[in-house]
């Protein structure tokens, strides 16, 4: 009789059990559908960094760990997002980035945003040209889902490394209904920022990333985004430049200026080269060194898109007749030289050289 009773209390228990097992599937299941649908995808840099010792934060090897191993090391991460897919795009030190690396990385992501099952796209990048890769993204990406650059300016193997905490952050966003219509933004340091305007403005702090004059989006509190602006300037589903058949884009080249400048010895070898453009990177507003005028002039001339940025941080290159209206030279607003190449490149796959009225108006619009 006893073996008969604990035998029912038994199976009842295994039926309890597996009853409670199903709800708690159940429950999984709904919490997982209820959860953002993420790609991940690695580019390289300090985010993916490996030194010898904890204490190292200069001359580590950037790109060394694959991004599928840097998600595994931040279980959290499946707590507020399913991770679809961990894709490595490629494995550098953003020093190194390419033209092809970028249309590479630009078609895929459109690719990923164009399926329902992805919400939003994460790349971890490294810092050294994090604003270039975005701002082209923010050209160039086809949808209004987010999509998030995510950095470190300590590796991985360091003490307090900033990476893992960026790129849980970067989920969040990510992954927030919020987030969507920004265009493409740059995390660090638990501030969002807009591809267009971010910049890096230090080369060793975790707070290297800023927003000269125009401010972050937002920050990252507790694992929800928190926005205060919203970028103007045209982007995403927006901009009407087309990628998707695209192969190699137009080669722009930066002349720096200095005083005492040789840059018309730089400007004449970027046109001997094969340049499509040159953006002037000139003191103040944009303004143009005596001694390399003339080389501007005859480049321009020679059918080469002249574009005048400033070296200084902050303001705008307005228009200027005594240089624009004069010569046919593009004024940058308030791009810094790296991104107004990124827009004279895309300009050029529209526009000639000699449209300059045309290429002025995607300045003022992008
Ligand atoms: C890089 O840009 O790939 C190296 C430096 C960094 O990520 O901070």
């Amino acid at each position: 009789m006893k073996i008969f009773i604990s035998k029912i209390l038994l199976a009842s228990a295994f039926i309890v059990s597996i009853s409670n097992f199903a709800i708690s599937a159940e429950i999984s299941d709904s919490a997982s559908q209820s959860k953002a649908n993420i790609a991940i995808l690695g580019v390289g840099g300090t985010i993916a960094g490996q030194a010898q010792s904890a204490a190292q934060v200069v001359g580590y090897k950037a790109a060394a760990l694959s991004v599928d191993d840097i998600v595994k090391t931040i279980p959290e991460i499946s707590s507020i997002a399913n991770i679809s897919l961990c894709e490595q795009i490629a494995q550098i030190d953003s020093k190194d980035m390419t033209d092809f690396i970028w249309l590479t990385l630009a078609k895929r992501v459109n690719q990923l945003l164009s399926q329902d099952d992805i919400d939003g796209v994460v790349i971890t990048h490294g810092t050294d040209t994090m604003e270039e890769t975005a701002y082209f993204l923010n050209l160039t990406v086809k949808s209004d889902k987010p999509v998030i650059l995510v950095g470190a300016m300590r590796p991985n193997s360091a003490i307090s490394a900033d990476g893992p905490r960026n790129l849980y952050n970067a989920v969040v966003v990510a992954g927030s209904k919020n987030s969507k219509g920004y265009g493409v933004m740059v995390l660090l340091n638990d501030r969002i920022f807009s591809a267009r305007t971010v910049t890096k403005t230090n080369t060793i702090l975790p707070s290297a990333f800023n927003s000269i004059d125009f401010g972050a989006l937002g920050y990252v509190v507790e694992n929800e985004p928190k926005f205060y602006n919203k970028p103007v300037r045209l982007h995403t589903v927006d901009s009407e430049f087309d990628i998707s058949k695209i192969k190699i884009l137009p080669k722009v080249d930066i002349v720096y200026s200095y005083a005492g400048t040789h840059s018309d010895e730089a400007v004449k070898a970027f046109v001997k080269f094969g340049a499509k453009g040159i953006i002037h990177a000139g003191t103040g507003d944009g303004s143009i060194h005596k001694s390399t005028m003339l080389s501007l002039i005859e480049a321009k001339r020679a059918g080469i898109a002249i574009v005048r940025s400033t070296r200084v941080a902050g303001g705008i290159v307005a228009k200027d007749k005594n240089y624009d209206d004069n010569f046919g030279f593009i004024s940058a607003d308030s791009l810094n030289p790296q991104k107004a190449k990124i827009l004279l490149q895309l300009a050029l796959t529209k526009y000639q050289a000699k449209d300059n009225k045309k290429i002025q108006e995607l300045f003022e619009k992008y």
